[in-house]
């Protein structure tokens, strides 16, 4: 048996000099920079429609947000000085995400002038109940609601029993002069039925 240590193979090209480990390979910066745009891009796409959407969806509510305006109703001298109401319709542009039609009926009020007075009160024509219109029955001098027979006085306050929870829901009105003429204004506005709270519709 030999004692001589066999020799390791030799590699087939001489090692170079300089050579150094490589440095890992870093991501080229034209890469970053288009990803990163990418990622703005695509979240500004999906941005943009949201916002126009979530626009969209709330700008009627904007409008209506700014509170009930006085409407020019009606002519003071049409009022019966007796105190007897009178029901007139209440006309608005109506205004929702894609239309604004001018002058459509949007309710009813009553207008009742205080007897000897120029004063006026107005009351919505709704009943309280559940939202049928009242009408004013002269011979009985009340307001009557044809569908669970609530009864009203001509001052608004309920005719007991009722099953309306509170009474005819008066509204802020004024009369305004406009060429030597007494016009009466009515600040409307809708209220939920059924509630003994007197809380207006957005
Ligand atoms: S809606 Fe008027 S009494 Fe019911």
């Amino acid at each position: 048996m030999s004692d001589e240590i066999p020799l390791a193979p030799l590699p087939d090209k001489p090692a170079t000099k300089y050579s150094t480990p490589q440095a890992p390979e870093t991501p080229p910066r034209r890469g970053f920079f288009s990803g990163a745009a990418s990622i703005a891009i695509g979240a500004l796409i999906g941005v943009v429609p949201t916002a126009a959407g979530l626009a969209t969806l709330f700008d009627p509510l904007r409008r209506k947000g700014s509170g009930a305006k006085l409407l020019r109703v009606a002519s003071l001298d049409t009022l019966p000085t007796s105190g007897e109401p009178r029901a007139f319709p209440i006309l608005a542009d109506y205004v929702d995400a894609w239309n604004r039609l001018p002058n459509q009926p949007i309710g009813t009020v009553y207008l009742r002038r205080l007897p000897g007075t120029d004063k006026v009160e107005a009351f919505n024509a709704t009943c309280p109940h559940a939202g049928c219109m009242v009408s004013f029955k002269p011979e009985r001098n009340q307001f009557q609601c044809p569908c669970h027979t609530s009864a009203f006085e001509a001052d608004g306050s309920r005719v007991m029993p009722c099953v309306s929870p509170r009474d005819l829901d008066g509204l802020k009105c004024e009369v305004r002069k406009e060429e030597g003429q007494p016009v009466v204004y009515v600040a409307f506005e809708n209220f939920y039925s059924g509630m003994h709270e007197k809380k207006a519709k957005a």
